[in-house]
């Protein structure tokens, strides 16, 4: 194989026996105990387990918002080990996008202005025309000069999501990004991970307790007590 070849099919992210316990007392809660996953570009991973399973914290060590207590995770190809904020920040940019379950846009900003809001913590030039054609994919070009308040929830996703792609994002790491949707919303904000995905060539992943939403994933992983029980292809 060409080193060319290697380059393109090589994971974004690849983590080898990630763990993660925390200590309460005498007892220790192994809320991840030894996770493996590679993720690799035009692919959607999802994420399913029972509460408590350690959904959120893998996503949390995933995104590099958390340090695992022992194994490895290479972003872009880079080890993440031992890194410090700083350096992190730098890993992080341009390839992982993040989504949350409570949007978490700011209310006295536009539509727009939450998308670029990115933009202004890595001190980068906004360029409107790219804000407009990236909401312009997330079918909501017309809102651009709306209020948070003035969107339904699922519009309010599909802001946080043009958030996550303002920065050239390879990857959506997005943790429950449907928990406070209605059903017909949340199929939209899986649809729009689908297109993104096949249009874009961006992964996906996400976790969500809906099982019927999961199975629209291209790879579905089962957790549970911290380990990974099912992965099976979508059928
Ligand atoms: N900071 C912490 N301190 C102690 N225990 C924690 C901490 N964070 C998570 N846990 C425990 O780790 C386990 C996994 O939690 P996690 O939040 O990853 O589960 P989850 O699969 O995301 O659940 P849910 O579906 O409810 O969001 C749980 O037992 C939780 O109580
Ligand atoms: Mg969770």
């Amino acid at each position: 194989m060409s080193n060319n070849t290697e380059t393109m099919v090589a994971p974004i992210i690849s983590a080898r026996g990630l763990k993660k316990h925390y200590q309460r007392g005498i007892e220790t809660i192994k809320a991840l105990d030894g996770v493996s996953l590679d993720i690799r570009a035009g692919e959607m991973v999802s994420i399913l387990g029972p509460s408590g399973s350690g959904k959120t914290t893998l996503i949390n060590l995933l995104s590099c918002l958390d340090a695992p207590d022992a194994g490895e995770l290479l972003i872009a190809g880079r080890s993440v080990s031992g890194l410090v904020e700083e350096e992190l920040v730098n890993v992080r940019q341009g390839v992982l996008g993040f989504v949350f379950q409570k949007f978490h846009l700011l209310p006295t900003l536009t539509v727009a202005e939450n998308v670029e809001l990115p933009l202004m913590f890595l001190r980068r030039a906004v360029d409107r025309e790219k804000t407009l054609e990236i909401l312009r994919q997330v079918d909501l070009e017309n809102r651009a000069g709306h209020l948070p308040k003035e969107l339904s929830g699922g519009q309010m996703q599909r802001v946080a999501i043009a958030r996550a792609l303002i920065t050239d994002s390879k990857v959506l790491i997005a943790d429950e990004p449907t928990g406070n949707l209605d059903k017909a919303n949340g199929e939209a904000v899986f649809a729009l991970f689908r297109r993104l995905v096949s249009e874009k060539n961006l992964a996906v992943i996400v976790t969500t307790h809906n099982l019927a939403l999961g199975g629209l994933a291209d790879r579905i992983i089962t957790l549970e007590d911290g380990l990974v029980i099912d992965e099976h292809l979508r059928q």
